[in-house]
């Protein structure tokens, strides 16, 4: 049932809703000034402003128009664990993954079946396969770190988020992809090298289009009729890859929220480059990183991997991480909402919300940039997650009452990242090697950490909108 016969703008300018076009009990609403457009642009320009400022009009909970869409968003993060946990009959997650995959890559999911693929993925992210995939990251890291860069060569200067980016998802291709042959050759690895960097170039391009596919305002272009799909063109035919993964890649589709491989680099370079824009922090890492080599048993050039145990034994670059996250991971946490439905709020409102309308949460506002839970909530603090013992702290506060959802990179709840076991592996494993085998500077340490991309609010990590010109060179 819609809410007008058109969702037309309201004409009566008055600051309390006549109800026309609302039932009781629902959130306030805003239609904005444009007939079915609504909210579109202000939000796709730069949705942590808008929606900052909708908060402000109507408080933390609010229901907007945006595209033809009636979108209610909920920004308390206190009532954020009922929703995550509400069953899929009455807030569905993979609708609009469906709806994202059919837009943005024309790819439909006939008999796509959530709670199979899920248990399949579980197994090979999380449990059965976690560890192999974490060897075989780290392999694959050495051979795109240290075989793209000759020991005794010198200075190699680039941008950071390039470095960070194209290493971690060439690695992260090979891993879950496969490798042209096992065991590893000179030749086959210089191979995986070659194609590996091919794929992240056209990754690359696509990734810079996200945001205008996923909006709908970039249709498949003439020049592009008859050429393979973007996602055929990113994943090319598998045929005759072996490796111990060859049989993952089928079980792993695009994350909502942008793709979770996509993720990983610009995690790495945020959490890089508030490394190198901080002594303290980075000889923190450090000091951390030695220990656990001089704990090892043989010297870093034969290990082959870093054991969970050593990945699960790293408060300091934990912290490190959960901090860089809370500052730049800004996904949309979004549902249909199946049925017409009652929404209990922590604080004991209730809201009706209307079937067909879409739940957003942000946490990036809040409980992420809040300042009633994090000091300075723009800083960056290297042990705002650890205690004073060293161990992890887990208790932040709102409205005096301890949160249980105080920083959400990964969402939450029955949705919550399948892949986070890997990625926070990964990421590490990356920092690791990147901190051990190369020498790494800023061209400008005095520069300013460059400000957001913001048309990429909604698609997970964000990226800079200028990259950090760096210089690296192989320790001898
Ligand atoms: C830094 C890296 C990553 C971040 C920040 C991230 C974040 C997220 C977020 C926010 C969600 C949606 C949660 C929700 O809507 O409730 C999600 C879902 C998911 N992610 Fe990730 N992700 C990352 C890496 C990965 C990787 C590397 C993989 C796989 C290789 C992956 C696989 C998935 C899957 C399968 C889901 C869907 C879960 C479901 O259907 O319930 N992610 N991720």
């Amino acid at each position: 049932m819609p809410y007008t016969l058109y969702p037309l703008p309201c004409f009566i300018k008055c600051d309390k809703c006549c109800g026309f076009c609302r039932r009781p009990g629902e959130p306030p609403l805003d239609l904005g000034c444009i007939p079915w457009l609504g909210y579109a642009l202000e939000f796709g320009k730069d949705a942590a402003s808008f929606l900052t400022r909708m908060k402000e009009k109507h408080g933390d909970i609010f229901t907007v128009l945006v595209g033809g869409r009636y979108v209610t968003v909920l920004l308390d993060p206190h009532s954020y664990e009922t929703v995550v946990w509400e069953p899929r009959t009455r807030l569905d997650f993979h609708a609009y993954a469906v709806f994202l995959m059919e837009r943005i890559f024309d790819v439909q999911l006939p008999q796509y079946s959530p709670s199979d693929e899920k248990a399949r993925m579980k197994l090979t992210l999380l449990h059965r396969d976690l560890q192999a995939l974490t060897e075989a990251m780290y392999t694959n890291l050495l051979t795109v770190l240290l075989g793209d860069t000759e020991a005794g060569s010198g200075w190699h200067e680039m941008g950071l988020f390039d470095f960070s980016y194209s290493f971690l998802l060439r690695a992260g291709y090979l891993t879950l992809y496969g490798v042209e042959a096992l065991p590893r050759t000179p030749q086959s690895q210089a191979q995986d090298r070659v194609h590996s960097a091919d794929v992240f170039h056209t990754f690359r391009q696509l990734d810079l289009l996200l945001p205008k596919l996923a909006r709908g305002s970039l249709s498949v272009g003439p020049g592009m009729q008859g050429q393979r799909s973007p996602v055929e063109a990113v994943v090319p035919s598998q045929a005759g890859r072996p490796g111990a993964q060859e049989q993952l890649a089928g079980e792993l589709p695009a994350a909502p929220g942008g793709d979770g491989r996509g993720n990983m680099g610009p995690a790495a370079f945020w959490l890089l480059l508030f490394l190198l824009k901080n002594p303290e922090a980075l000889a923190a890492v450090r000091e951390e990183l030695e220990h656990i080599l001089l704990q090892a048993e043989q010297p870093i050039s034969q290990m082959t991997t870093l054991p969970q145990k050593v990945l699960d034994s790293m408060p300091v670059l934990d912290s490190v991480l959960s901090e860089s996250l809370r500052l730049t991971a800004a996904p949309f946490i979004t549902r249909e909402v199946v049925v017409d439905l009652a929404l209990p709020m922590a604080d004991g409102r209730e809201f009706n919300l209307r079937r067909g309308d879409r739940l957003l949460l942000f946490p990036f506002l809040s409980p992420q940039r809040d300042p009633e839970i994090y000091t300075d909530p723009e800083v960056f603090k290297y042990n705002r997650f650890l205690n004073a013992d060293g161990t992890e702290k887990k208790d932040f506060y709102k409205d005096g009452k301890r949160l249980k959802n105080y920083s959400m990179p990964w969402g939450a709840g029955h949705n919550q990242c399948l892949g986070r076991a890997y990625a926070s592996n990964s990421i590490k494993q990356f920092v690791f090697l990147v901190l051990a085998h190369f020498d790494l500077e800023l061209l400008s340490p005095e520069a300013e950490i460059p400000e957001f991309d913001l048309s990429r609010y909604g698609f997970g990590l964000m990226q800079p909108e200028r990259d950090v010109p760096i210089r690296y060179r192989i320790r001898l």
